[in-house]
């Protein structure tokens, strides 16, 4: 049976939060000279002289009413990689649990543990990158606090089978983090949908890809009410800039517009999906869910070098176990995807 109490560090129950000066200021004033911030204004312009809102509450509000959850089942990061990490420090003991994850999969859950300490284990996907559930349920140990599922998965660009994700789900004691960094471009529901059912389930997704907006750092967590106040209550007081919020609140009246940009996307991959095989060095263009592709080619390491020497940059994935030969490829632009298709078309194996 999940219990929370029983998977988070002793430490995090116990500590307090960092209290802010706003935090402790409660009613109407109009003189702020408790944050020691510059009361003259900012070389930033705006009101970039003030802390942001340690708590984010309109950009969690607009955000709960889009994906419809409750405010309080959205925790804010510095980008999703901020929530792993915190994940990692909200369960783990260091130099005592461990996490399992499943390559070829995104390579911040290794990183993660590895800065925090933490036993890395590993179940590698099926040559059709799907879960060997039976497997990654033996794999689990007394100690194993986080199982990470990137669904669609980077860098394979496939969705995971809901099933085997229920199985592991209802298996498994600890936190299921599922990324959903790519959901946007996928045709299945979010599994925000599902959280009631599950209270050891976290659901990652990011402001970075459909939003176009990997350079403000937004990631979002969605979880139970109990685990997103864990994760408040470790995070550092200000770690959303006003700038971000400013800018995202803005950019969350524009949906309308997202909706275009994910459709282009989509029409670009299932275009290069129908192209590419025709040309000779490419040898498979596995099925993507997402906004890249991950392609097998017979020469990874020639091709990369000579796309590079044409000013164009793909992701060499080949030297990965399961990825061997394969470069993983962004949808750009219709006219960078045309160069990308005659830089490749005129490659000499
Ligand atoms: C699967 C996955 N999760 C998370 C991230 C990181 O997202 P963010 O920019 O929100 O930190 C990425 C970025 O490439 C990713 O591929």
């Amino acid at each position: 049976m999940f219990n929370l109490e029983s998977i988070v560090r002793p430490n995090v129950l116990r500590m307090k939060p960092y209290s802010s000066a706003r935090d402790e200021f409660k009613g109407v004033a109009s003189v702020f000279i408790d944050a020691n911030e510059n009361n003259l204004g900012s070389l930033a312009g705006e009101n970039y002289n003030r802390y942001p809102d340690p708590h984010q509450k309109k950009l969690k509000e607009l955000i709960a009413g889009i994906k419809g959850v409750k405010p309080t089942q959205i925790f804010l990061g510095n980008g999703s990689d901020e929530a792993i990490d915190l994940l990692f420090r909200m369960v783990c003991r260091p130099g005592q649990d461990s996490m399992l994850h499943l390559p070829p999969t995104y390579g911040m859950y290794e990183v993660s543990a590895n800065l925090n300490e933490v036993e890395l284990e590993a179940v590698q996907l099926t040559a059709d990158f799907q879960i060997p559930v039976l497997e990654v349920l033996k794999q689990v140990k007394d100690t194993t606090k986080l199982l990470f599922i990137c669904s669609p998965n980077n860098p394979t660009g496939n969705t995971i089978d809901p099933e085997s994700i229920e199985t592991i789900l209802d298996n498994f004691d600890g936190l299921v983090v599922l990324d959903e960094a790519y959901i946007d471009f996928a045709d299945s529901p979010s599994w925000t949908t599902r959280l009631e059912e599950y209270p050891n389930l976290v659901v990652l997704q990011t402001f970075s890809k459909a939003w176009g907006m990997a350079g403000l750092r937004l990631g979002m967590a969605f979880a139970s009410e109990e685990i997103v106040a864990l994760l408040d209550k470790i995070k550092p007081p200000y770690n959303i800039n006003e700038a971000t919020q400013q800018l995202a609140l803005q950019a969350l009246q524009h949906t309308e517009e997202l909706t275009y940009m994910i459709e282009e996307i989509v029409q670009e991959r299932e275009m290069l999906i129908q192209a590419l095989p025709t040309l000779k060095v490419v040898e498979k263009v596995y099925p993507s869910d997402a906004n890249f592709l991950l392609v097998k080619v017979k020469d990874a390491n020639g091709l990369y070098a000579y796309l590079l020497d044409k000013g164009i940059v793909v992701r060499n994935r080949s030297s990965l176990p399961g990825c061997e030969g394969c470069l993983r490829i962004s949808i750009g632009t219709v006219e960078e995807n045309q160069q990308l298709f005659q830089a490749i078309s005129d490659f000499k194996i």
